[in-house]
């Protein structure tokens, strides 16, 4: 049902159909407010007009995985995604309510990758370098989650709290000797943490920010809790990528928005804030770290307008050029579904690898379910024994990948490719083949 669902609702109709039938047999209801239907679409920034550009059908939590026999009433909304004619921010046209996705039993762990885990002490290092070298400094984490950066910092010495509502990985952070708050940053917490710990010299966050569509209260609180010489740091899969690898998996419920220079620039003015610098890093399939100072503060770096020079150059804000994005991702699916239908018709062996919360997207969206492979593996204690959200496929421990090799491996976690491929040589060695569809559909 899931599966027929998700393939047919290409269309703003069948979409909001699906969307309303699902929202009556479980009783919950995502935000909408702002449909392609009713042409009154808002920008959640700036209230700017919004236009649709890419439809990814009825898409489920995408890091809620059922148990097997529990998948009734599994929630559903309508994953579609709209470009502001006003401050070019691209974002989500419908909101799931936050406790839908960041409760006691949040899966995604960040310490689940190496190259992850080297990322992030190499940023703390960074921080306590520069915007945290003073004496007393004070670093505030939105996102913390199992604690990958700041154990760092903590480490150090160097005064630092952690915010993140997701209470199980925050206890893995506090067994790190990380001091964290287990609550939503938005600007009561930030007064809250302002009155009883001081003003903060950075506050860092990374793939957080874009998961939070309330951003005026988060931006009323970062001018509460930073310092006058306090900057913001934050780090989130770059748009600018996204288009170029056709990563439409970078969109799923949590992931409510795509940043820009451009977007980013335009957000921090409107809150008193300027863009002063910018870092395009490797991780995640691309992102940029951008940071924000106060109005007056820090000139821009050089960095921002070459940035801003490359969007403009690219069109990046025009509507065209996400059309042909969109296009793309029709394009990935039809080539992906034919791929993976050929090497069932073979009778090939084919499951997947990394249960990540971005292939929610692709399997509910291209109609991929326990038919086209045969099981997910994943090194996350809390996802194995489970399903995959909407389409059901089970999810097994790593070791059940060598167990015997298949034939494909449909690799979700394309963004730690290096570190997959490298670990798993004998997988190919075997002759096992991998499939990636992003920047396009290829076996290697
Ligand atoms: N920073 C980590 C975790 C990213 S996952 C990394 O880059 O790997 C996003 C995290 O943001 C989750 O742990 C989630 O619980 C948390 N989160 C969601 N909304 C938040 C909010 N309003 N304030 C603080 N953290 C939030
Ligand atoms: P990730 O791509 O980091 O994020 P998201 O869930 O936000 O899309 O998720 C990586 C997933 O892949 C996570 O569930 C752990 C799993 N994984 C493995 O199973 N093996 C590995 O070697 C790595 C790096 C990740
Ligand atoms: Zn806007």
């Amino acid at each position: 049902m899931t599966t027929t669902t998700a393939t047919t609702a290409t269309t703003a109709t069948t979409a909001t159909t699906a969307t309303t039938g699902t929202t009556a047999t479980t009783g919950t209801t995502a935000t909408t407010g702002t449909t392609a239907t009713t042409g009154t679409a808002r920008c959640r920034a700036c209230a700017g007009p919004l236009t649709e550009f890419l439809d990814l059908g009825a898409q489920p939590n995408s890091d809620a995985f059922p148990r097997p026999g529990e998948t009734e009433g599994e929630f559903f909304f309508r994953l579609a995604v709209g470009l502001c004619g006003e401050c070019t921010m691209v974002q989500l046209m419908e909101e799931v309510p936050r406790e839908r996705m960041f409760h006691e039993d949040y899966p995604y762990h960040s310490s689940g990758s190496t190259v992850m885990r080297g990322h992030f002490e190499d940023t703390a290092r960074q921080l306590l370098a520069g915007p945290a070298a003073g004496p007393d400094a004070f670093v505030v984490e939105l996102g913390c989650n199992d604690g990958v950066m700041l154990a760092t910092v903590a480490a150090a010495g160097v005064r630092h709290l952690g915010v993140d509502p997701s209470a199980g990985v925050a206890d893995r952070a506090r067994e790190k000797g990380v001091r964290v708050r287990t609550a939503f940053f938005e600007e009561s917490t930030a007064r809250e943490i302002a009155a009883a710990e001081g003003r903060a010299d950075v506050v860092y966050a990374a793939n957080t920010l874009c998961h939070i569509p309330y951003l005026e209260s988060v931006f009323r609180g970062l001018d509460a809790l930073l310092k006058p010489t306090g900057v913001f740091v934050f780090e989130d899969p770059y748009l600018g990528e996204i288009v170029e690898r056709t990563s439409f998996d970078q969109i799923y419920d949590e992931h409510y928005w795509f940043f820009t220079a451009r977007s980013v620039r335009n957000l921090a003015r409107r809150y008193g804030f300027e863009l002063v610098d910018v870092v395009r890093l490797p991780v995640h399939g691309g992102e940029v770290r951008y940071t924000l100072a106060r109005q007056g503060a820090q000139a821009p770096s050089a960095a921002v307008a070459a940035l801003l020079a490359e969007e403009e150059a690219a069109a990046l804000a025009e509507p065209a050029t996400l059309e042909r994005f969109a296009a793309g991702v029709r394009r990935t699916r039809e080539e992906l579904t034919e791929l993976l239908g050929r090497l069932r018709a073979e009778g090939r062996r084919v499951v997947a690898y990394g249960a990540t919360a971005k292939s929610a997207t692709v399997a509910n969206y291209c109609g991929i379910g326990p038919e086209l492979i045969e099981f997910v593996c994943d090194t996350t204690p809390a996802k194995q024994g489970r399903l995959t959200p909407g389409s059901h496929i089970p999810v097994r421990p790593a070791e059940a990948f060598a167990a015997p090799y298949p034939d494909y491996a449909l690799l979700f976690a394309w963004n730690h490719a290096e570190e997959i491929t490298a670990k798993e040589q004998e997988f190919r060695a075997a002759g096992g083949r991998w499939i990636l569809y992003t920047p396009e559909v290829r076996v290697l």
